[in-house]
């Protein structure tokens, strides 16, 4: 992103398309996520720790006095535009994100006005580090602070979130859009999806989060995790009956109580439930490790959840085992899994701060022999949340 930290380029994107130099620009920002522990419990209403990381989104929008929305994408070199008096269109392209919070913001508005947007961005697309939530709260946020709105940062997570439900037919959880909202600066986020109370963990100044992007997306993604989605349904069904307590998601659903009744499930059903409930131990496990200062705890922890992913519930492939498994050799070391769906994407790490450029050269270049693909791994600092970078009468 060719963006100074002052917004001016985009400011100055923004005036060179849509003329008028004088006039005054709203400017927001979000991240992208990674989440260090927790894969695929959110939509099982159960526990994530995730971070938001110095990939951002950056957004300048200015109102109109008519009811168009035009929109300019730095990242595609595309302009699009719609109105907010027309139907929906059905978008799936980067302004369908746009489009669904505006007229989703604009449904709780009558009347607001259109507005020229421009957006840059950083966060690798089809990564699997949110750059979807990244670009869906940036919006919300800077049309929140354009159009005078008062909604809170929780509640354009959730406006994101079912944008991304509707929009992009996945049936995900809170977590990318929660942790986009809400993130902050040097701390991971434990969150409860089921009752949206969170706490913030302060991280050690001495380990890193290294991301490593395997450059490689399958194509089944979207399927499968709707699969599991189901499956999950199934599971809770079955638990429901078996145990005496209610199940309403796998939230509900204890070690020992699963333990207890696990042979009565179905083979793929017991699998894909069972990492469920045991991530679920272990990202509040992980969470009270950061609280006492144990990261080579938490990598543990994060060591198992990537196994439990990748022999139980499935969602891995070849090359994100790899990077785990090339890690996971390296002293620097503490631990690694997939983060995000999976089948494709990212790992996250956790690495000793003085070793992180050994580790990302000795990863990179086992990646690259072994797949022929250049992969991209890199630190993150663990940045803040969206938030409003200029106001109007700034
Ligand atoms: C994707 C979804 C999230 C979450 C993760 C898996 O990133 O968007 O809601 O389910 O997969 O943990």
């Amino acid at each position: 992103m060719d963006d100074g930290d002052d917004g001016s380029d985009l400011r100055k994107i923004a005036v060179e398309l849509f003329g008028d130099g004088d006039a005054e620009f709203v400017r927001a920002s979000a991240p992208g996520r990674v989440n260090l522990i927790g894969g695929h419990t959110d939509y099982n209403d159960g526990f994530v720790l995730p971070v938001a990381i110095d990939r951002r989104t950056e957004i300048a929008v200015r109102p109109r006095d008519d009811r168009t929305v035009r929109a300019y994408s730095a990242n595609f070199d595309e302009s699009r535009d719609f109105s907010l008096d027309s139907s929906p269109s059905e978008e799936s392209s980067w302004l369908g994100y746009i489009e669904g919070i505006a007229r989703k913001l604009a449904d709780g508005a009558p009347g607001v006005p259109g507005v020229d947007l421009v957006v840059d961005g950083d966060v690798p697309m089809g990564g699997g580090l949110s750059s979807s939530a990244s670009l869906e709260l940036a919006t919300a946020t800077a049309l929140n602070e354009a159009w005078n709105l008062d909604y809170t940062p929780t509640e354009l997570a959730d406006l994101g979130w079912r944008v991304e439900r509707e929009f992009v037919g996945v049936e995900c959880g809170i977590m990318d859009q929660f942790v986009v909202a809400l993130g902050e600066r040097d701390h991971a986020l434990f969150l409860d999806c089921r009752t949206r109370n969170y706490e913030r963990y302060s991280l050690d100044g001495d380990v890193r989060v290294v991301v490593t992007n395997t450059n490689v997306e399958h194509e089944l993604v979207d399927s499968a995790y709707n699969e599991r989605v189901a499956q999950c349904a199934e599971g809770v069904e079955l638990l429901d009956e078996l145990l005496s307590d209610d199940v309403t998601a796998l939230r509900d659903v204890s070690v020992a109580e699963f333990e207890a009744v696990e042979d009565e499930l179905p083979e793929t059903i017991r699998e894909r439930c069972g990492h469920v409930v045991y991530e679920n131990e272990r990202v509040r496990e992980a969470a009270n490790a950061l609280e006492t200062g144990e990261m080579g705890r938490v990598g543990e922890l994060m060591s198992e959840s990537h196994q439990g992913l990748r022999d139980s519930y499935e969602v891995s492939c070849p090359e994100l085992d790899f990077v785990v498994e090339v890690a996971g050799d390296i002293d620097a070391e503490l631990g690694s899994r997939m983060t995000g769906a999976g089948f494709g994407g990212c790992v996250v790490s956790f690495v000793r701060a003085e070793s992180v450029e050994p580790f990302a050269e000795t990863v990179r270049e086992a990646y690259l022999a072994e797949t022929g693909i250049e992969p991209d791994v890199f630190p993150c600092a663990v940045a803040d949340g969206a938030r409003v970078e200029a106001r109007l009468e700034d």
